[in-house]
Protein backbone atom coordinates (compact mmCIF):
# COMPACT_ATOMS: atom_id res chain seq x y z
CA UNK A 1 0.00 0.00 0.00
CA UNK A 2 1.49 3.53 -1.17
CA UNK A 3 1.92 6.31 0.66
CA UNK A 4 -1.85 7.99 -0.86
CA UNK A 5 -3.81 5.26 0.61
CA UNK A 6 -2.27 4.83 3.58
CA UNK A 7 -2.45 8.59 4.57
CA UNK A 8 -6.25 8.51 3.11
CA UNK A 9 -7.00 5.61 5.59
CA UNK A 10 -5.75 7.68 8.37
CA UNK A 11 -7.81 10.74 7.77
CA UNK A 12 -11.83 9.49 9.08
CA UNK A 13 -10.43 9.11 12.62
CA UNK A 14 -8.03 12.61 11.82
CA UNK A 15 -11.54 14.44 10.81
CA UNK A 16 -13.93 13.13 13.37
CA UNK A 17 -10.72 14.45 16.10
CA UNK A 18 -11.12 18.25 14.70
CA UNK A 19 -14.52 18.13 13.84
CA UNK A 20 -15.14 16.93 17.01
CA UNK A 21 -13.35 20.11 18.65
CA UNK A 22 -14.95 22.14 16.57
CA UNK A 23 -18.88 20.95 17.42
CA UNK A 24 -18.46 20.10 21.12
CA UNK A 25 -15.80 22.89 21.94
CA UNK A 26 -16.02 25.80 19.45
CA UNK A 27 -16.68 28.51 22.38
CA UNK A 28 -14.19 27.23 24.40
CA UNK A 29 -11.22 30.09 24.35
CA UNK A 30 -7.30 29.33 23.58
CA UNK A 31 -6.13 32.59 24.55
CA UNK A 32 -6.30 36.52 24.79
CA UNK A 33 -4.45 38.68 23.07
CA UNK A 34 -2.91 41.70 24.16
CA UNK A 35 -1.71 45.37 22.58
CA UNK A 36 1.35 44.38 23.39
CA UNK A 37 1.18 41.50 21.06
CA UNK A 38 -0.83 43.09 18.30
CA UNK A 39 2.18 45.88 18.20
CA UNK A 40 4.89 42.71 18.39
CA UNK A 41 4.38 40.53 15.63
CA UNK A 42 1.34 38.35 17.08
CA UNK A 43 4.63 36.51 19.23
CA UNK A 44 3.31 33.94 21.16
CA UNK A 45 -0.60 33.94 19.71
CA UNK A 46 -1.81 30.35 19.73
CA UNK A 47 -3.29 30.78 15.87
CA UNK A 48 -3.15 27.78 14.39
CA UNK A 49 -2.96 23.92 15.24
CA UNK A 50 -0.17 21.59 13.52
CA UNK A 51 0.36 17.98 14.07
CA UNK A 52 3.63 17.83 11.54
CA UNK A 53 5.65 19.28 14.53
CA UNK A 54 6.01 20.88 17.81
CA UNK A 55 8.79 23.22 19.19
CA UNK A 56 8.80 22.69 22.86
CA UNK A 57 10.97 25.36 24.29
CA UNK A 58 13.24 22.76 26.30
CA UNK A 59 13.54 20.06 23.92
CA UNK A 60 13.46 21.68 20.31
CA UNK A 61 11.17 20.63 17.49
CA UNK A 62 9.57 17.00 17.90
CA UNK A 63 8.56 16.06 14.11
CA UNK A 64 5.17 14.13 14.14
CA UNK A 65 6.14 13.84 18.02
CA UNK A 66 9.42 12.31 17.55
CA UNK A 67 12.79 14.56 18.96
CA UNK A 68 15.40 15.04 16.84
CA UNK A 69 17.76 12.29 18.29
CA UNK A 70 14.64 9.72 17.57
CA UNK A 71 13.99 11.04 14.09
CA UNK A 72 17.42 10.45 13.28
CA UNK A 73 17.81 7.01 14.65
CA UNK A 74 14.23 5.73 13.88
CA UNK A 75 14.10 6.91 9.73
CA UNK A 76 15.41 4.06 7.48
CA UNK A 77 18.62 4.54 6.80
CA UNK A 78 20.29 4.77 2.95
CA UNK A 79 21.94 1.75 2.48
CA UNK A 80 25.67 1.52 3.21
CA UNK A 81 25.02 5.22 5.65
CA UNK A 82 24.07 6.32 8.99
CA UNK A 83 21.89 8.93 7.47
CA UNK A 84 18.19 8.67 6.72
CA UNK A 85 16.39 9.11 3.17
CA UNK A 86 14.43 12.03 3.20
CA UNK A 87 11.28 9.52 1.19
CA UNK A 88 11.22 8.23 4.94
CA UNK A 89 10.74 11.19 6.07
CA UNK A 90 8.24 12.53 3.77
CA UNK A 91 6.00 9.89 4.57
CA UNK A 92 6.64 10.01 8.60
CA UNK A 93 5.35 13.99 8.18
CA UNK A 94 2.96 13.00 6.04
CA UNK A 95 1.44 9.43 7.35
CA UNK A 96 1.77 10.40 10.98
CA UNK A 97 3.57 6.96 10.80
CA UNK A 98 7.38 5.64 11.19
CA UNK A 99 8.20 4.23 8.12
CA UNK A 100 9.58 0.87 6.99
CA UNK A 101 12.26 0.54 4.73
CA UNK A 102 9.81 -0.26 2.20
CA UNK A 103 7.96 2.93 2.76
CA UNK A 104 10.65 5.31 2.58
CA UNK A 105 12.17 3.54 -0.86
CA UNK A 106 8.27 3.62 -2.39
CA UNK A 107 8.27 7.51 -1.90
CA UNK A 108 12.11 7.75 -3.36
CA UNK A 109 10.57 5.75 -5.77
CA UNK A 110 7.90 8.25 -6.58
CA UNK A 111 9.86 11.09 -6.47
CA UNK A 112 12.54 9.27 -9.11
CA UNK A 113 9.35 8.76 -11.54
CA UNK A 114 8.73 12.72 -11.11
CA UNK A 115 11.67 13.99 -11.05
CA UNK A 116 12.19 15.15 -14.77
CA UNK A 117 11.79 18.82 -14.73
CA UNK A 118 10.30 20.84 -17.69
CA UNK A 119 12.64 22.95 -19.91
CA UNK A 120 10.81 26.39 -19.33
CA UNK A 121 12.25 26.43 -15.79
CA UNK A 122 15.70 26.46 -16.65
CA UNK A 123 14.51 28.79 -19.68
CA UNK A 124 13.53 30.80 -17.08
CA UNK A 125 16.53 30.92 -14.98
CA UNK A 126 18.74 31.22 -17.97
CA UNK A 127 16.57 34.61 -18.48
CA UNK A 128 17.96 36.06 -15.12
CA UNK A 129 20.99 38.24 -14.31
CA UNK A 130 23.15 35.77 -13.48
CA UNK A 131 23.74 38.56 -10.02
CA UNK A 132 20.11 37.49 -8.72
CA UNK A 133 20.00 35.98 -5.60
CA UNK A 134 19.66 32.32 -5.98
CA UNK A 135 16.44 32.65 -3.55
CA UNK A 136 14.84 34.90 -6.20
CA UNK A 137 15.83 32.00 -8.63
CA UNK A 138 14.42 29.33 -6.15
CA UNK A 139 10.96 30.89 -6.15
CA UNK A 140 10.48 31.95 -9.51
CA UNK A 141 11.12 28.07 -10.65
CA UNK A 142 8.82 27.00 -8.29
CA UNK A 143 5.76 29.75 -9.49
CA UNK A 144 7.37 28.43 -13.12
CA UNK A 145 6.45 24.65 -12.14
CA UNK A 146 2.50 25.88 -11.28
CA UNK A 147 1.79 25.17 -14.83
CA UNK A 148 1.66 21.68 -13.96
CA UNK A 149 -0.94 22.05 -11.03
CA UNK A 150 -2.83 19.09 -11.39
CA UNK A 151 -5.19 21.04 -8.56
CA UNK A 152 -5.72 24.33 -10.07
CA UNK A 153 -6.99 22.46 -13.70
CA UNK A 154 -9.31 20.11 -11.68
CA UNK A 155 -10.25 22.97 -9.53
CA UNK A 156 -11.38 24.37 -12.54
CA UNK A 157 -13.48 21.57 -13.85
CA UNK A 158 -15.21 21.10 -10.22
CA UNK A 159 -14.11 19.39 -7.68
CA UNK A 160 -15.19 18.15 -4.43
CA UNK A 161 -14.03 19.71 -1.56
CA UNK A 162 -13.57 16.41 0.54
CA UNK A 163 -10.68 15.12 -2.70
CA UNK A 164 -9.34 18.85 -2.52
CA UNK A 165 -6.16 17.08 -0.92
CA UNK A 166 -5.84 14.30 -3.38
CA UNK A 167 -4.67 16.95 -6.24
CA UNK A 168 -2.47 18.68 -3.32
CA UNK A 169 -0.56 15.72 -2.57
CA UNK A 170 -0.07 14.72 -5.86
CA UNK A 171 1.09 18.78 -6.74
CA UNK A 172 3.28 17.93 -3.55
CA UNK A 173 4.79 14.70 -4.85
CA UNK A 174 5.40 16.57 -8.38
CA UNK A 175 6.52 19.20 -7.17
CA UNK A 176 9.39 18.12 -4.22
CA UNK A 177 10.47 15.31 -6.68
CA UNK A 178 12.07 18.44 -8.75
CA UNK A 179 14.11 20.11 -5.81
CA UNK A 180 17.09 18.53 -5.88
CA UNK A 181 17.17 19.30 -9.48
CA UNK A 182 16.08 22.79 -9.49
CA UNK A 183 18.46 23.85 -6.47
CA UNK A 184 21.68 21.98 -8.14
CA UNK A 185 20.41 23.53 -11.73
CA UNK A 186 20.46 27.29 -9.41
CA UNK A 187 24.31 26.49 -7.76
CA UNK A 188 25.37 24.92 -11.15
CA UNK A 189 24.19 28.13 -13.27
CA UNK A 190 25.16 30.94 -10.61
CA UNK A 191 28.46 29.12 -9.32
CA UNK A 192 29.43 26.72 -11.99
CA UNK A 193 30.14 28.05 -15.18
CA UNK A 194 25.97 26.11 -15.93
CA UNK A 195 27.90 22.75 -15.85
CA UNK A 196 25.16 20.31 -15.77
CA UNK A 197 24.74 16.66 -14.41
CA UNK A 198 21.72 14.56 -14.84
CA UNK A 199 20.54 13.07 -11.90
CA UNK A 200 21.48 9.46 -10.59
CA UNK A 201 18.56 6.70 -10.62
CA UNK A 202 20.85 4.76 -8.37
CA UNK A 203 20.68 7.68 -5.37
CA UNK A 204 18.30 8.84 -2.83
CA UNK A 205 16.51 12.51 -3.50
CA UNK A 206 19.47 14.08 -0.84
CA UNK A 207 22.44 12.21 -2.20
CA UNK A 208 21.11 13.20 -5.90
CA UNK A 209 21.47 16.65 -4.70
CA UNK A 210 25.10 16.25 -4.02
CA UNK A 211 25.71 14.82 -6.92
CA UNK A 212 24.08 17.17 -9.66
CA UNK A 213 26.51 19.75 -7.90
CA UNK A 214 28.99 17.61 -8.59
CA UNK A 215 29.57 15.82 -5.32
CA UNK A 216 28.63 12.81 -6.74
CA UNK A 217 32.24 11.22 -5.06
CA UNK A 218 32.03 12.50 -1.64
CA UNK A 219 30.11 10.10 0.36
CA UNK A 220 30.57 12.01 3.45
CA UNK A 221 29.07 15.25 1.78
CA UNK A 222 25.91 13.27 0.55
CA UNK A 223 25.55 11.86 4.14
CA UNK A 224 25.25 15.54 5.34
CA UNK A 225 22.90 16.70 2.64
CA UNK A 226 20.68 13.47 4.22
CA UNK A 227 21.52 15.32 7.79
CA UNK A 228 20.33 18.94 6.46
CA UNK A 229 17.40 18.14 4.66
CA UNK A 230 16.02 15.79 7.24
CA UNK A 231 17.13 18.63 10.20
CA UNK A 232 15.97 21.60 8.41
CA UNK A 233 12.10 19.83 6.59
CA UNK A 234 9.85 21.76 9.44
CA UNK A 235 9.54 23.92 12.90
CA UNK A 236 6.12 24.20 13.63
CA UNK A 237 2.89 25.76 11.45
CA UNK A 238 3.30 29.43 12.33
CA UNK A 239 6.87 30.57 11.72
CA UNK A 240 6.80 32.93 8.43
CA UNK A 241 7.59 30.66 5.70
CA UNK A 242 4.89 27.92 6.87
CA UNK A 243 2.54 30.98 8.25
CA UNK A 244 2.79 32.43 4.89
CA UNK A 245 2.30 29.33 2.83
CA UNK A 246 -0.48 28.61 5.03
CA UNK A 247 -2.18 31.59 4.45
CA UNK A 248 -2.18 31.19 0.79
CA UNK A 249 -2.96 28.23 0.44
CA UNK A 250 -5.88 28.85 2.46
CA UNK A 251 -7.15 31.01 -0.63
CA UNK A 252 -7.09 27.42 -2.46
CA UNK A 253 -4.03 28.84 -4.36
CA UNK A 254 -2.00 25.64 -5.43
CA UNK A 255 1.13 24.23 -3.67
CA UNK A 256 3.18 25.81 -5.92
CA UNK A 257 1.57 29.64 -5.84
CA UNK A 258 1.77 28.77 -1.43
CA UNK A 259 5.24 27.22 -1.86
CA UNK A 260 6.89 30.30 -3.68
CA UNK A 261 5.08 32.35 -0.99
CA UNK A 262 6.83 30.59 1.51
CA UNK A 263 10.35 30.64 0.35
CA UNK A 264 9.80 34.38 -0.33
CA UNK A 265 9.50 34.98 3.52
CA UNK A 266 12.05 32.05 4.30
CA UNK A 267 14.45 34.59 1.85
CA UNK A 268 13.99 37.39 4.47
CA UNK A 269 16.91 38.14 6.85
CA UNK A 270 14.96 37.65 10.11
CA UNK A 271 14.67 34.40 8.80
CA UNK A 272 15.87 31.90 6.21
CA UNK A 273 18.62 34.52 5.53
CA UNK A 274 19.96 34.03 8.76
CA UNK A 275 22.41 31.35 8.27
CA UNK A 276 24.78 33.33 5.74
CA UNK A 277 24.99 36.16 8.58
CA UNK A 278 25.97 32.93 10.59
CA UNK A 279 29.46 31.82 8.61
CA UNK A 280 29.86 35.76 7.36
CA UNK A 281 30.33 36.29 11.41
CA UNK A 282 32.62 33.61 11.92
CA UNK A 283 34.68 33.83 9.29
CA UNK A 284 34.82 37.80 9.95
CA UNK A 285 35.82 36.48 13.68
CA UNK A 286 38.12 33.75 12.46
CA UNK A 287 39.74 36.38 9.63
CA UNK A 288 40.02 39.50 12.69
CA UNK A 289 42.72 36.91 14.73
CA UNK A 290 44.01 35.53 11.10
CA UNK A 291 44.22 32.47 13.53
CA UNK A 292 41.71 30.60 16.34
CA UNK A 293 41.57 33.14 18.82
CA UNK A 294 42.13 31.97 22.69
CA UNK A 295 38.83 32.10 25.23
CA UNK A 296 39.56 35.62 26.26
CA UNK A 297 40.71 36.98 23.16
CA UNK A 298 36.87 35.90 21.63
CA UNK A 299 35.10 36.04 25.20
CA UNK A 300 36.56 40.33 25.00
CA UNK A 301 35.61 40.10 21.05
CA UNK A 302 31.96 38.87 21.79
CA UNK A 303 31.59 41.73 24.47
CA UNK A 304 32.46 44.28 21.93
CA UNK A 305 30.29 43.54 19.63
CA UNK A 306 27.95 43.88 22.38
CA UNK A 307 28.73 46.97 23.18
CA UNK A 308 28.57 48.57 19.89
CA UNK A 309 24.79 47.44 19.67
CA UNK A 310 25.42 44.42 17.58
CA UNK A 311 23.75 40.75 18.29
CA UNK A 312 26.01 37.73 17.75
CA UNK A 313 24.28 35.61 15.30
CA UNK A 314 23.91 32.08 16.16
CA UNK A 315 22.67 32.28 19.26
CA UNK A 316 19.04 32.81 20.69
CA UNK A 317 16.25 31.78 19.58
CA UNK A 318 12.16 33.35 19.79
CA UNK A 319 10.83 30.25 21.04
CA UNK A 320 13.89 27.84 22.51
CA UNK A 321 15.46 28.01 25.63
CA UNK A 322 17.93 25.27 25.60
CA UNK A 323 20.63 24.23 22.45
CA UNK A 324 19.12 23.51 19.34
CA UNK A 325 19.24 19.78 19.02
CA UNK A 326 19.68 20.98 15.24
CA UNK A 327 22.89 21.96 16.09
CA UNK A 328 23.68 19.12 18.33
CA UNK A 329 23.05 16.78 15.34
CA UNK A 330 25.33 18.29 12.86
CA UNK A 331 27.98 19.04 15.50
CA UNK A 332 27.83 15.13 16.14
CA UNK A 333 28.34 15.13 12.26
CA UNK A 334 31.13 17.38 12.39
CA UNK A 335 33.11 16.11 15.70
CA UNK A 336 32.80 12.55 12.95
CA UNK A 337 33.73 13.63 9.89
CA UNK A 338 35.87 17.20 9.73
CA UNK A 339 37.08 17.37 14.08
CA UNK A 340 40.32 19.34 12.70
CA UNK A 341 38.54 21.95 10.80
CA UNK A 342 39.22 25.36 12.50
CA UNK A 343 36.46 26.82 11.97
CA UNK A 344 34.36 23.61 13.66
CA UNK A 345 37.29 24.82 16.36
CA UNK A 346 35.62 28.31 16.65
CA UNK A 347 32.35 27.07 16.65
CA UNK A 348 33.08 25.04 19.97
CA UNK A 349 34.92 27.81 21.33
CA UNK A 350 31.91 29.89 20.83
CA UNK A 351 29.37 27.32 22.94
CA UNK A 352 32.15 27.48 25.67
CA UNK A 353 32.28 31.12 25.73
CA UNK A 354 29.11 33.34 24.14
CA UNK A 355 26.43 31.88 26.30
CA UNK A 356 28.11 32.92 30.03
CA UNK A 357 28.20 36.45 28.08
CA UNK A 358 24.80 36.79 26.84
CA UNK A 359 23.31 35.54 29.80
CA UNK A 360 25.36 38.12 31.84
CA UNK A 361 23.68 40.85 29.78
CA UNK A 362 20.56 39.46 31.23
CA UNK A 363 18.52 40.58 28.19
CA UNK A 364 18.57 37.03 25.63
CA UNK A 365 15.89 34.96 26.85
CA UNK A 366 17.93 32.22 25.57
CA UNK A 367 21.94 32.22 25.15
CA UNK A 368 22.59 28.80 23.87
CA UNK A 369 23.59 28.21 20.05
CA UNK A 370 20.63 27.56 17.40
CA UNK A 371 20.80 25.98 14.46
CA UNK A 372 22.74 28.67 11.87
CA UNK A 373 25.53 28.73 14.43
CA UNK A 374 27.06 26.22 12.81
CA UNK A 375 25.22 24.80 9.12
CA UNK A 376 26.90 27.20 7.44
CA UNK A 377 30.49 25.72 8.79
CA UNK A 378 29.50 22.34 7.43
CA UNK A 379 28.60 23.53 3.90
CA UNK A 380 31.69 25.66 4.29
CA UNK A 381 34.27 22.89 4.82
CA UNK A 382 33.09 20.73 1.70
CA UNK A 383 33.51 23.36 -0.42
CA UNK A 384 30.03 24.82 -0.62
CA UNK A 385 31.70 28.16 0.24
CA UNK A 386 28.83 30.47 -1.06
CA UNK A 387 27.04 31.42 1.63
CA UNK A 388 23.75 33.41 -0.29
CA UNK A 389 22.82 29.36 -1.48
CA UNK A 390 22.46 28.52 1.95
CA UNK A 391 19.15 29.04 2.65
CA UNK A 392 18.25 27.44 -1.06
CA UNK A 393 19.45 24.65 1.02
CA UNK A 394 16.82 25.36 3.22
CA UNK A 395 14.41 26.17 0.98
CA UNK A 396 14.80 22.51 -0.66
CA UNK A 397 14.33 21.07 2.71
CA UNK A 398 11.50 23.06 4.13
CA UNK A 399 9.27 22.70 1.65
CA UNK A 400 9.02 18.81 2.37
CA UNK A 401 7.33 20.20 5.38
CA UNK A 402 5.46 23.15 4.05
CA UNK A 403 4.00 20.58 1.56
CA UNK A 404 2.61 18.38 4.28
CA UNK A 405 1.27 21.67 5.99
CA UNK A 406 -1.00 22.30 3.19
CA UNK A 407 -2.20 18.45 2.37
CA UNK A 408 -3.99 18.40 6.18
CA UNK A 409 -4.79 21.88 5.82
CA UNK A 410 -6.76 20.44 3.24
CA UNK A 411 -7.23 17.12 4.46
CA UNK A 412 -9.24 19.08 7.16
CA UNK A 413 -11.02 21.40 4.52
CA UNK A 414 -9.45 24.09 6.51
CA UNK A 415 -11.25 27.69 5.22
CA UNK A 416 -10.17 30.62 4.07
CA UNK A 417 -8.10 32.76 6.68
CA UNK A 418 -9.18 36.09 7.50
CA UNK A 419 -8.12 37.60 10.73
CA UNK A 420 -9.82 40.97 11.56
CA UNK A 421 -7.29 43.91 11.96
CA UNK A 422 -8.35 47.27 14.35
CA UNK A 423 -7.37 51.17 13.90
CA UNK A 424 -5.27 52.40 16.48
CA UNK A 425 -8.08 54.91 17.25
CA UNK A 426 -10.18 51.71 18.04
CA UNK A 427 -7.57 50.21 20.86
CA UNK A 428 -7.12 53.94 22.19
CA UNK A 429 -11.31 53.45 22.55
CA UNK A 430 -11.16 50.31 24.54
CA UNK A 431 -8.05 51.67 27.33
CA UNK A 432 -10.21 54.83 27.49
CA UNK A 433 -9.95 55.18 31.56
CA UNK A 434 -7.83 52.34 32.23
CA UNK A 435 -4.89 53.25 34.61
CA UNK A 436 -1.47 52.75 32.73
CA UNK A 437 -0.24 49.22 32.74
CA UNK A 438 3.05 49.58 31.73
CA UNK A 439 4.63 48.06 28.54
CA UNK A 440 4.30 44.15 29.06
CA UNK A 441 6.47 41.60 29.36
CA UNK A 442 9.16 42.21 26.33
CA UNK A 443 7.68 45.46 24.31
CA UNK A 444 10.14 47.29 22.59
CA UNK A 445 10.26 50.99 22.51
C1 LIG B 1 16.93 34.80 17.19
C2 LIG B 1 16.56 36.16 17.78
C3 LIG B 1 16.15 37.08 16.59
C4 LIG B 1 15.38 35.97 18.72
O1 LIG B 1 14.92 37.24 19.10
P1 LIG B 1 14.02 37.46 20.39
O2 LIG B 1 12.95 36.43 20.46
O3 LIG B 1 13.62 38.90 20.38
O4 LIG B 1 15.06 37.15 21.57
P2 LIG B 1 14.98 37.61 23.06
O5 LIG B 1 13.55 37.79 23.49
O6 LIG B 1 15.82 36.67 23.82
O7 LIG B 1 15.66 39.07 23.01
C5 LIG B 1 15.75 39.86 24.18
C6 LIG B 1 16.93 40.77 24.02
O8 LIG B 1 18.14 40.00 23.97
C7 LIG B 1 18.86 40.34 22.81
N1 LIG B 1 19.48 39.16 22.23
C8 LIG B 1 18.90 37.98 21.92
N2 LIG B 1 19.78 37.18 21.29
C9 LIG B 1 20.93 37.88 21.19
C10 LIG B 1 22.18 37.60 20.60
N3 LIG B 1 22.43 36.46 19.95
N4 LIG B 1 23.13 38.56 20.69
C11 LIG B 1 22.89 39.73 21.31
N5 LIG B 1 21.72 40.05 21.85
C12 LIG B 1 20.75 39.13 21.79
C13 LIG B 1 17.80 40.82 21.84
O9 LIG B 1 18.38 41.59 20.81
C14 LIG B 1 16.90 41.60 22.75
O10 LIG B 1 17.51 42.85 23.01
P3 LIG B 1 16.62 44.20 23.03
O11 LIG B 1 15.63 44.01 24.12
O12 LIG B 1 17.65 45.26 23.31
O13 LIG B 1 15.99 44.31 21.68
C15 LIG B 1 17.75 36.75 18.57
O14 LIG B 1 18.13 35.84 19.56
C16 LIG B 1 18.91 37.11 17.70
O15 LIG B 1 18.94 38.21 17.13
N6 LIG B 1 19.91 36.18 17.53
C17 LIG B 1 21.02 36.40 16.67
C18 LIG B 1 20.65 36.19 15.22
C19 LIG B 1 20.41 34.73 14.90
O16 LIG B 1 21.10 33.83 15.35
N7 LIG B 1 19.41 34.46 14.04
C20 LIG B 1 19.09 33.09 13.62
C21 LIG B 1 17.92 32.58 14.40
S1 LIG B 1 17.55 30.88 14.02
Amino acid sequence: MGMKERLAAKIPAWRERVNRLKRDYGPFKVGEVTVEQIFGGIRGVQISVSDISYVDPNEGVRLRGYTIPETLSLLPKVPGSVYPMMGGLYFLLMVDEMPTMEDALEVEAEWKARGEVPGHVFDLIHAMPLSTHPMTLFSQAVMALQSQSVFAAEYSNGLAKKDYWEYYLEDSLNMTAKLPAIGAYIYNYKYQNGMYIPPNPDLDWSANFAHMIGKGDNKEYQDLCRLFFVLHSDHEGANVSAHTSHLVASALSDIYLASAAGLNGLAGPLHGLANQECIRWLLNTYNHFGRLPTRDELAQYVQDILASGLVVPGYGHAVLRVTDPRFTAQLEFAERFMPDDELLQLVKLGTEVIPGILLATGKAKNPYPNVDAINGTLQYHYGVTQFDFYTVLFGISRLVGLTTHAVWSRIFGKPIERPKSLTTKMLEEMVEGLPPMGNGSGAKG
